[in-house]
């Protein structure tokens, strides 16, 4: 067990610290006890370097995968930033970060999540992609090893059912800006087996998140809820109810929101609310997850959010 938990400042790194000293996660794998040490994230954008950015915290190592070693410079830049906000708060210090900076290896290769003992994708927020990467995934790790996904709507079941141990495969979604928010939604797909959700959960509880057990369902629970919110917001600001300040005031004073629906929509990326209501109206068919036409027009404008530099609001 850790002996540092005095010396080391704030709550959130003491954990860390205890994590890192009191053992990795153990697996079983028949009579044989396993450690998850090595990590694969595929997809350095956004939500990608912000799970890198935890395990890599929580003192696991990293191997962030991307197609491009483009994203992965911006990837690694944005965990870099995002460490510095941290030692900037006193929540970690400069060696904190030095050391997990070290724990990341950007690559290129897929093959070389082979090493890795726990694979969470992260990849576009698209059916044939994720499909193809599962695909390949299943190919390339250790038959025993958990093949994740941070979807934040596709289904479980499909993504288990493109590989040949669909009960090893799970939903790990997590929330953006990933280091802050605690959540994560463990999703079951229909063939997950209860050892595959154990291990899951206790990996998200090592990262100090606090794992949520969701079925699968399109949207599953939160997104479910939250995107009919912003939709309607939109719909809202498209019949001139209201101007998106407005609106966005309305939920911040009236309901105590960290951002009103359609700060939090640009910040989301108004592409992903899209895609996300319309596997929604595809999964579920029912009208009410029909997308606000003026979010089509905006996407269609390439006006997607804070990343694009133009959304409900200019950048
Ligand atoms: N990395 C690390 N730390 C970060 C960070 C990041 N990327 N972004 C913010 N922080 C930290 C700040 O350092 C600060 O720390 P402190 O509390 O110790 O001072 C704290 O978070 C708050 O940040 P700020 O003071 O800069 O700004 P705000 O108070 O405005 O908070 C926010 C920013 C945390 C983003 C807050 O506005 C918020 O909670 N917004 C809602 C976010 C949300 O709903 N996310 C879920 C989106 S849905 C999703 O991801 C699912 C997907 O499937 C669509």
């Amino acid at each position: 067990m850790c002996t540092a938990w005095g010396k080391v400042r704030g709550r959130n790194i003491v954990r860390r610290v205890s994590f890192r000293h009191s053992g990795r996660l153990k697996r079983f794998v028949g009579a044989k006890i396993m450690d998850i040490k090595r990590v694969g994230v595929i997809g350095a954008g956004t939500m990608g370097n912000g799970i890198a950015h935890v395990f890599a915290r929580g003192g696991y190592s990293v191997v962030l995968c991307d197609v491009e070693p483009r994203f992965l410079e911006r990837g690694l830049a944005a965990i870099t930033k995002n460490l510095d906000r941290e030692v900037g708060k006193d929540k970690i210090t400069a060696e904190d970060k030095a050391s997990a900076l070290k724990q990341i290896e950007p690559v290129t290769d897929r093959a070389r999540l082979a090493e890795c003992d726990f694979i969470v994708e992260a990849a576009t927020e698209k059916f044939e992609i994720k499909t193809e990467i599962f695909r390949d995934l299943d190919r390339l790790a250790r038959a025993e090893v958990i093949l994740a996904s941070n979807t934040s709507s596709i289904s479980i079941t499909k993504l288990g059912a493109q590989t040949k141990r669909p009960d090893r495969v799970i939903g790990m979604h997590f929330f953006n800006p990933v280091p802050v928010m605690k959540l994560v939604e463990v999703i079951r797909g229909l063939a997950t087996s209860q050892e595959t959700f154990s291990e899951t959960r206790n990996l998200a509880l090592k990262l100090d998140k606090t794992p949520v057990e969701v079925n699968d369902a399109p949207g599953f629970v939160s997104n479910r809820v939250l995107m009919p919110l912003l939709n309607e917001a939109m719909f809202a600001v498209m019949e001139g109810v209201a101007t998106a300040e407005a609106v966005d005031e309305v939920f911040k004073l009236g309901m105590a929101h960290p951002m009103g629906p359609l700060t939090l929509a640009d910040f989301i990326g108004l592409d992903v609310c899209l895609d996300i209501m319309r596997v929604m109206q595809d999964g579920l068919g029912d009208p009410k997850y029909r997308p606000c036409p003026l979010l089509i027009k905006m996407v269609d404008a390439g006006w997607l959010g804070r990343k694009s530099g133009r959304g409900f609001y200019k950048y």
